[in-house]
């Protein structure tokens, strides 16, 4: 009895350090510059198992190795009721970014977030399209919860008792530099779960960090040529001859274009869905696509994943849909094998088989009182929080992955991902309109491992359908959403000439465009992201925050003023959009020459410049040897046959060089090799003569490069 006793309080004198006392993390060295820390009983089921993403090996080689960027003894983790609690260390000055697809913050140090996928709903509070739990620091490094739970972030905001670096308490009564948010030293996330892996990603940049955790996610999307061509989503009931004039009217009119969205009226039961062609709209889809195809234009169709009572594969699904519906449609367990060959086999025999190019999966994002509930249950016995976590990524990764065994690329669109995802060809969209934040939401893809779209779909004044396609051509997706408006490019009169100059410029921008993916691609360069990770860059800092002690808390200053409507776009150009009713903005120009995108004049070298572009253009900006290729402005992308004149950019006059993609722009061969990066290099001599090179294209490999000549923008 006695030893019954002692064995007892042993057991639980052992139990409870192991609730209490600091637990083990175990590391481990898994790629150059990443490193993986576990702790507890890890879940099976996480952000990485979901996407399947395999780590691009060969170009983290590339970046090489980097040491550990923060002190492992300051990484700390506990299991307590159940949960992880995970702490990280930050510096006083160090600034904080990522943590998921904000809309109207850049800067994340200091927030309290629940990391949970969501549609936006005007707040960044976690609740977002992708709530992806990846953040980078100023300092250079990344860190990534590989957790497919709603995850509760204090990203420095709270203090510690007995805290390294804790900030004297003061009297409110009589120091004015009292402070209602005392500077923090950590960033903790709770995880509610047994046990968790996360992943810390070296730099020494912040891009570095950014490059590592988008190639230990496969390395970015590569999306075919035509993807990034012009995109028009015509209004729901359109029916094919609807859909032939529409392609048609752009022909006539000379504006290009690639491909056709078709909203939810292609098919005959939406919201649940049918998967099938609606007959009295599409009497032939199969002649349909094809003669859309013969004109040079393909088709994306939307849907969303909720299966309709009639659909023609519904009972057979039916044991692998969860227990709850949304709009009375079943939802399928995309983790389970049956459900996946149940639904896009339908995808592919009704529509994949005949043309379609691609699809808009909607509505995977989830909203509270459409979406399934937590307490739904999912005949793989994974949780309705893990699903709803990861559903963007399923249904990406296994639409992908049907595009992937035709050997042929597709390039769509999608409204919820999370961390894992950047791989997939897909563009998150939403129903918010607001154009300031949709460019704040452009720099936050970057940070998040995903692409945005800022889709035009209609506007007040012609003014305003102006500055919104400006934006949008200069994005992941130059796309128009006339779902609901049936606006076309053209539907404002008075600006019509313009937007079709903008049209044009994505067109001849294409091989800037498709090298700049491949470098997201090959070496997990996001092509549109935050000034913030320019080098030389510098926001301006002004002491507004009167309340706080600046010199406890310098963190605060940058926050509170933030810089969020410029943005990168591939190598070398900064865009600074335009919003309706403004003539001037400020442009930030990092340290370093920059130029005139349009005229190669010089515009500033780390200042804050006062432009009036006029309402014809968005003003863009080169950094000093800046190489932009262009090619003719054709009407649909090249074609893998096809071979163009390019005319190589320069600007400035410090030695440029670039990188130019080329491969079949269709299909996967570029994983067997069938691809070049050739090294084009231009010099300005004393004489002020251009001195310029370009690697041949190497035997056997596809080459798309037909005359080149190069241009001194700069006089
Ligand atoms: C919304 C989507 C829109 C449009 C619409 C069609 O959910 O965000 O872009 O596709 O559905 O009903």
């Amino acid at each position: 009895m006695n030893r019954i006793f002692k064995y007892s309080c042993y057991l639980i004198l052992l139990f409870s350090c192991t609730k209490l006392t600091a637990q083990d993390i175990k590391w481990e060295a898994v790629g150059p510059g990443v490193w993986k820390g576990s702790i507890g009983k890890p879940e099976s089921y996480n952000l990485l198992s979901a996407s399947g993403a395999t780590p691009a090996i060969e170009g983290l080689k590339s970046i090489g190795e980097a040491p550990f960027p923060l002190s492992k003894d300051e990484i700390t983790a506990k299991l307590t009721d159940g949960k992880i609690y995970l702490r990280f260390p930050l510096d006083k000055k160090e600034q904080l970014y990522g943590f998921g697809l904000n809309f109207q913050t850049v800067h994340q140090r200091g927030k309290i977030l629940q990391l949970h996928s969501d549609h936006f709903g005007g707040k960044d509070n976690g609740r977002t399209h992708a709530p992806t739990p990846f953040y980078v620091s100023s300092n250079g490094y990344g860190v990534f919860i590989n957790s497919a739970r709603y995850l509760n972030v204090y990203a420095g905001s709270a203090v510690k008792r007995d805290g390294a670096n804790v900030p004297e308490a003061k009297d409110r009564n009589t120091d004015k530099s009292w402070s209602s948010r005392p500077y923090s030293d950590g960033v903790e996330i709770l995880v509610p779960a047994e046990g968790v892996e996360f992943y810390v990603f070296g730099g020494p940049s912040s891009l570095n960090a950014i490059q590592r955790f988008n190639l230990w996610n496969g390395g970015g999307c590569l999306p075919p040529r035509w993807g990034l061509g012009f995109t028009q989503r015509v209004k729901t009931l359109f029916n094919s001859k609807d859909v032939e004039a529409e392609a048609q009217a752009f022909a006539d009119k000379g504006f290009p274009l690639d491909y056709i969205g078709l909203e939810p009226g292609w098919q005959s039961k939406a919201y649940p869905c049918s998967f099938e062609w609606d007959q009295s709209r599409y009497p032939d889809p199969a002649s349909f696509v094809k003669t859309m195809l013969n004109k040079g234009i393909r088709l994306n169709l939307w849907t969303n994943p909720y299966i309709s009572p009639e659909a023609p594969f519904y009972k057979e699904i039916k044991p692998f849909t969860a227990d709850h519906t949304v709009w009375l449609g079943a939802v399928p367990d995309l983790t389970m094998p049956e459900a996946r060959k149940l639904m896009f086999g339908q995808l592919k025999k009704s529509q994949v088989d005949i043309g379609v190019s691609g699809y808009k999966f909607d509505e995977v994002d989830g909203y509270d009182h459409y979406l399934w509930p937590d307490v739904t249950l999912f005949p793989s016995g994974k949780s309705a929080e893990q699903m709803r976590q990861t559903y963007g990524l399923l249904i990406q990764r296994y639409s992908a992955e049907m595009y992937h065994d035709r050997n042929q690329r597709t390039y769509g669109l999608v409204r919820g991902s999370n961390g894992g995802g950047s791989s997939f060809p897909y563009v998150i969209y939403n129903d918010y309109y607001n154009h300031e934040d949709f460019i704040t939401a452009l720099i936050n893809s970057g940070f998040a491992g995903v692409l945005w779209t800022p889709e035009a779909r209609a506007s007040k004044t012609g003014e305003e359908w102006l500055r919104r396609m400006q934006s949008v051509v200069f994005s992941p997706m130059a796309m128009i959403n006339a779902w609901s408006s049936g606006t076309k490019p053209w539907s404002y009169p008075e600006v019509e000439k313009q937007v079709k100059d903008m049209a044009v410029l994505r067109m001849q921008m294409m091989p800037y465009w498709y090298s700049e993916f491949a470098k997201y691609h090959f070496q997990g360069i996001p092509p549109f992201r935050a000034m913030n990770l320019e080098p030389g860059y510098l926001s301006e800092v002004k002491k507004e925050v009167k309340s706080t002690n600046l010199e406890d808390n310098p963190y605060v200053e940058a926050v509170s003023k933030e810089v969020k409507d410029q943005y990168m776009a591939g190598e070398s150009l900064l865009v600074a959009p335009m919003f309706a009713g403004k003539e001037t903005r400020t442009v930030i120009l990092p340290k370093g020459k920059w130029f005139d995108f349009y005229t190669g004049e010089f515009a500033g070298d780390g200042q804050v410049i006062t432009v009036t572009p006029g309402l014809d253009k968005i003003p863009v900006y080169v950094k000093d040897g800046g190489i932009i290729p262009m090619g003719p402005a054709l009407m649909h992308a090249a074609k893998s046959t096809e071979k163009l004149d390019l005319e190589f950019r320069y600007y400035g006059s410090k030695p440029g060089k670039y990188l130019l993609y080329d491969d079949d722009g269709e299909t996967f061969n570029y994983e067997k090799g069938a691809y070049s990066f050739r090294t084009v290099t231009i010099t300005k001599g004393a004489d002020g003569k251009l001195k310029t090179s370009i690697s041949a294209a190497e035997k056997g490999k596809p080459n798309t490069v037909n005359q080149v000549t190069f241009k001194a923008m700069t006089k």
